[in-house]
């Protein structure tokens, strides 16, 4: 079963990931996982942190001459910005009492962490809550990738809206295709990772206005694979449905509040005549003309495209002092404290719910095609597409 763990504060010195039980025999391309760690850092309305750190892989263990050996992958990503915090993270100073919180802001794991675990000092669960942990997500989400490369298996995301500036939810009824070339390229292209150049500028500006205001945005995301074989996960038990594994996957990603596959909500208002994706056959093989239930029925891939959408909610690190709390300790009201932060972070969140969805059909991929190496993998893959 692939599985992953990773370790690191957001100060600390870094960021551990250990993969276990990734196959032998895959060729590891290291630029390509690295361009995915720069996306993560990217987009417009990221803080002043994203200009300190360059995010880069090192591997630890499990590739030996390029190549996955088929033992647990171990890898470290670099916090630069350790250096500006060695006093307060160094694992044995004392921590003076002047600089712990004691003030937990609203919208993060602050108050129920620091509850939950009987800490004096807020930082210790905003060190760990933080997104600073999606950087392991995405290299582990970019390895995923590059072993289903190999069966023809392709990702992509995009922003649909921050703020509701952009491409409505409920507009959001046909799936857009994101392997299209145009779109493609403009989501290349563009900041904020949108589709569609029209967008971009007045969400710009609203992410402006937010900055002024000292306030947040958030918005929506959408992750699509192409290529995914029929049959991945299973109706034969709730915990193997491939949905519900990628809502886990997804929904476990800082600041995402909802998660659809397909058209997702908007099923409850349609008519059933209108809302499932008929089925033909023709050119040698099944297909649908529509694909309302994003590339998932019964809990397993149908061979269409799968498509997930998500809704990240505003970064709850305010640069004014909007947001009451009160002080663990003396119980007095307080205004949430500012500690430096994103505005928006949506189009980075797009990268970590295609690293996410990635993970999810890399799990199931192996479920279903076995095997300790590549080669092995291939037969499998092979007879069962003979079929
Ligand atoms: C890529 C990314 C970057 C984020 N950057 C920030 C940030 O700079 N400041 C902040 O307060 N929250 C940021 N968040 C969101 C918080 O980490 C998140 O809201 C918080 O940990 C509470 O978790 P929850 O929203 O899932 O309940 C970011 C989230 C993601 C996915």
């Amino acid at each position: 079963m692939l599985r992953f763990l990773t370790a690191g504060e957001s100060h600390g010195k870094g960021l551990v990931t250990i993969i276990d039980n990734f196959p032998a025999g895959v060729k590891i391309n290291e630029d390509f996982i690295n361009e995915k760690l720069r996306l993560r850092q990217s987009g417009y309305g990221r803080g002043a942190r994203q200009k300190i750190e360059t995010d880069k892989i090192e591997f630890l263990s499990g590739v030996r001459g390029g190549l996955t050996t088929g033992s647990p992958i171990s890898f470290f990503i670099k916090n630069k910005d350790y250096e500006n915090w060695r006093d307060r993270m160094d694992a044995f100073k004392s921590v003076p009492e002047e600089s712990k919180i004691h003030t937990p802001r609203p919208g993060h794991a602050d108050f129920a962490g620091s509850i939950k675990f009987g800490l004096d000092d807020i930082r210790n669960v905003l060190e760990r809550s933080s997104a600073r942990e999606t950087a392991s997500r995405v290299a582990v989400g970019a390895i995923c990738q590059i072993f289903l490369k190999n069966f023809g298996i392709e990702f992509a995301s995009a922003v649909l809206n921050i703020g509701g500036v952009g491409i409505d939810a409920a507009e959001k009824n046909n799936l857009i295709d994101l392997f299209d070339e145009t779109n493609r390229q403009n989501i290349g292209n563009s900041e904020l990772r949108m589709p569609y150049p029209e967008h971009e500028e007045k969400a710009k500006a609203f992410i402006d206005k937010m900055k002024t205001e000292g306030d947040t945005a958030g918005g929506l995301i959408t992750a699509q694979a192409k290529g995914v074989p029929v049959g991945l996960g299973s109706f034969t038990q709730w915990d193997e449905k491939l949905d519900a594994h990628i809502a886990m996957s997804v929904m476990s990603i800082q600041a995402i509040k909802s998660v659809e596959i397909g058209v997702g909500v908007k099923s409850a208002y349609l008519k059933g005549s209108s809302c499932h994706d008929s089925i033909y056959y023709g050119g040698g093989g099944f297909y649908r003309k529509t694909d309302n239930a994003g590339g998932i029925e019964g809990g397993m891939s149908n061979g269409e495209i799968i498509s997930v959408t998500c809704a990240m909610k505003p970064i709850p690190t305010l640069m004014k002092p909007y947001l009451d709390t009160v002080d663990l300790n003396t119980c007095e009201a307080k205004k949430a404290f500012l500690e430096r932060s994103d505005v928006c972070a949506v189009p980075a969140a797009s990268i970590v719910v295609e690293s996410a969805l990635a993970f999810s059909i890399c799990y199931f991929f192996l479920k279903k095609f076995g095997g300790d190496g590549l080669a092995e993998i291939k037969r499998n893959y092979e007879g069962y597409a003979k079929k």
